[in-house]
């Protein structure tokens, strides 16, 4: 039987992360209808409610039950605002190791969300799953991810030239594919100070 991760919600100091719920197709849309969410991410365009719907409740629970991954919804703890997603996704169980992707809505960028909730995924795979390896994959003119990455003492790797497929503006308006290189970063258990002091991880049902 291939194995899967828990259905769980996870909480830091400001976040809480937790399966995705029916409510949060407006909001899940609207984040990723943004321009940097199209263009950094393999989202359909247009991102439409219908979309997200079809996301929360056949797409992203079947990564859990299919053994890939997991995708969890980031909310705020005080506000219940949806403020990202984090996605577990090319689950390796012989290696454990796992590839993160993850978006925070255009309203909450730049206050350290995406590294608050990636750090207490990691913390979480490297203490309760035992997993050896996180790994994250960037465009290399992705600045912002970059600095998520380094904040959370990601190493990185190397690059794979013109491995990547990214969406840059036309000048119609649209949005056209273009290759570009693809930096690959690395995080272990021995990476992470403090492996002890990770968020609660609350097993649902
Ligand atoms: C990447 C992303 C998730 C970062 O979310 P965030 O919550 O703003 O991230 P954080 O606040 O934890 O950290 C962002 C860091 O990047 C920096 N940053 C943001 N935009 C930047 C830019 N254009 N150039 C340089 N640095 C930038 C911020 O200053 C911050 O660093 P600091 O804490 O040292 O000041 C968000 O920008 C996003 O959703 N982008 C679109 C989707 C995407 O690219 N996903 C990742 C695919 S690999």
């Amino acid at each position: 039987m291939t194995p899967t991760f828990p259905d769980i919600s996870l909480s830091t100091e400001r976040l809480t992360l937790r399966p995705f719920e029916e409510a949060d197709a407006p909001e899940l849309a609207a984040m990723m209808s943004d321009e940097l969410s199209v263009a950094w991410t393999t989202a359909p365009i247009p991102y439409t409610r219908r979309e997200a719907y079809d996301w929360i409740t056949r797409r992203a629970p079947a990564e859990r039950v299919g053994g890939r991954g997991i995708v969890l919804a980031v909310v705020e703890y005080l506000t219940h605002r949806l403020v990202g997603s984090v996605h577990l996704m090319n689950t390796d169980w012989r290696t454990l190791s796992t590839e993160v992707g993850y978006v925070v809505a255009p309203w909450a960028r730049g206050e350290g969300y995406a590294a608050e909730a990636v750090l207490a995924v990691a913390q979480w795979l490297f203490r309760d799953q035992k997993f050896e390896r996180l790994e994250l994959r960037t465009a290399a003119g992705n600045t912002a991810s970059q600095q998520v990455a380094q904040k959370i003492g990601c190493i990185s790797e190397g690059v794979l030239r013109n491995a990547l497929i990214v969406r840059s503006r036309t000048e119609d308006g649209g949005w056209a594919d273009i290759r570009t290189d693809l930096i690959v970063w690395g995080l272990l258990p021995e990476d992470v100070e403090d492996l002890g002091d990770a968020g609660d991880a609350t097993t649902e049902g």
